[in-house]
């Protein structure tokens, strides 16, 4: 694509185009030029690993022959209304719930992340006559209203005041935590005793549903500590609540297993996708419910619908993803370069910038300090990238950027979560990049300029 082309095409989104989260005057996006595997290219023709999957989602790499293929051969009439069965739309709900715990039964399809929470929450309020809906602080749901409630960080804000009966509840982030436990053990002891008393008070009949990312993604990579959701399943078991799981984001090999979920030992009553069932090739989410869930829709109208539930050309597009991740052994690959991915994680913990590092397969976050002792936070909570008036995170994404290694931060955490296809070399190199800019930053911020902001 030539420059000229590409300018114009800046102008116009500046012109025309409304970006998420962010405000309008004076951004300048990239234009993709190119893309291919783990790398994409912009409109002066830099080269990047792509070390975030765009948003998490680009597990079997940019431009996949066999999903670009796919798309000139949606054979089924691409049109039928979601009282329509179809061919693709009933092989993926097949497959997902053959990949999905042993006690999943049937699939809601939804277009995206956001509508699978909305559509769950939906789902729980019927099936348990219930209202209320629990989710955690630093968790991110999505950005339409009920999602939007259920979202535990600032980007909840713009959908306040909230929905009744939303309540929130506290993550167990052990890194910020106030009480320094003595085993990961003690952690899960106090956060599941807090959220039973919780659950006393807010009334255990009223609750609906206890909503989890197993692992928050994009609020920092937020590992939990050993036995604490099989102890929320367990909670969810005495009070009759549902327990329903996020993997919007962990979902799909993310984390080197099919869904994050796989790595515990609970199963949840509904799983909530979207992303990597398609790797963003195209617009498509879900609700995989129970056989419990399943059984009560026998008899009971499911009383909740979209136009666009289970569209064949999403699902050929999601058919022909999970056929790659097979034939690719994709997930096999996430954990075994996963485990370099940690290796190299774990090293980055000598600079003294560098406060914790959180990894599970290909879901990675670095956490930077100011302080290490202290564990004063690069940008204050509630701050963004973009939003930092000091520009601190601003400028080491920039300076990665600059080097080629595209990855976006939350407050002060910087996500690693490249495709699943990528190799150890590609993996090796662009952590050299990354620990080249550690090593640049820690002496920048170390400046008299820096030190006192
Ligand atoms: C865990 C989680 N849930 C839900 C969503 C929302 O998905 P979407 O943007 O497709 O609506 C996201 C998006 O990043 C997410 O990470």
């Amino acid at each position: 694509m030539d420059k000229i082309l590409s300018n114009d095409i800046q102008k116009d989104h500046q012109e025309y185009v409304l970006t998420s989260w962010s405000k309008q005057l004076g951004i300048l996006p990239k234009v993709m030029t190119k893309a291919e595997g783990v790398f994409f290219w912009d409109e002066e023709g830099r080269k990047y690993f792509d070390m975030s999957s765009q948003l998490v989602y680009t597990n079997v790499g940019h431009q996949h022959p066999k999903l670009l293929e796919a798309f000139k051969h949606i054979g089924e009439i691409p049109l039928s209304s979601p009282g329509f069965a179809s061919a693709s739309k009933s092989a993926l709900a097949k497959k997902i719930i053959e990949l999905a715990p042993n006690n999943m039964q049937k699939v809601f399809f939804t277009c995206g992340g956001a509508e699978s929470n909305d559509h769950a929450i939906k789902i729980a309020k019927m099936v348990t006559g219930r209202y209320k809906i629990f989710s955690r602080y630093r968790s991110y749901h999505g950005a339409t209203f009920g999602a939007g409630n259920l979202t535990g960080e600032n980007r909840r804000l713009s959908a306040e005041p909230g929905i009744p009966g939303f309540v929130k509840f506290d993550i167990p982030y052990l890194y910020r935590e106030a009480i320094d436990f003595s085993s990961e053990e003690q952690a899960t002891e106090f956060y599941l005793k807090r959220l039973q008393q919780q659950i006393l008070y807010e009334g255990p009949n009223t609750i609906a549903a206890i909503f989890i990312e197993p692992i928050p993604g994009s609020n920092g990579v937020i590992i939990p500590p050993k036995g604490y959701l099989e102890g929320v399943r367990t909670l969810c078991d005495e009070f009759g609540i549902l327990m329903v799981c996020d993997e919007v984001m962990s979902g799909f090999g993310r984390t080197g297993k099919m869904f994050a979920v796989d790595h515990y030992d609970f199963e949840p009553d509904m799983i909530t996708f979207a992303k990597g069932i398609t790797s963003g090739y195209a617009p498509l989410g879900g609700v995989i419910v129970s056989n419990q869930i399943a059984s009560y829709f026998d008899d009971h109208p499911l009383m909740t619908g979209l136009t666009y539930s289970g569209h064949t050309m999403c699902t050929q597009i999601g058919l022909e993803t999970l056929k790659i991740y097979e034939e690719e052994k994709l997930i096999d690959n996430a954990y075994k370069v996963g485990k370099v991915l940690a290796e190299r994680l774990e090293q980055l913990l000598s600079y003294s910038i560098v406060g914790e590092v959180r990894h599970l397969g290909l879901f990675a976050a670095v956490e930077l300090v100011k302080d290490k002792t202290t564990r004063e936070p690069l940008i204050q909570y509630g701050l963004d990238y973009g939003q930092d008036p000091v520009r601190l995170m601003n400028k080491f994404i920039s300076m990665l950027l600059k080097k080629g290694f595209y990855t976006y931060s939350h407050e002060s955490s910087i996500i690693i979560a490249p495709p699943l296809v990528i190799t150890v070399d590609e993996l090796n190199e662009a952590m050299d990049i990354f620990e080249n800019v550690i090593q640049e930053f820690e002496k920048l911020i170390n400046q008299p300029k820096f030190a006192s902001v």
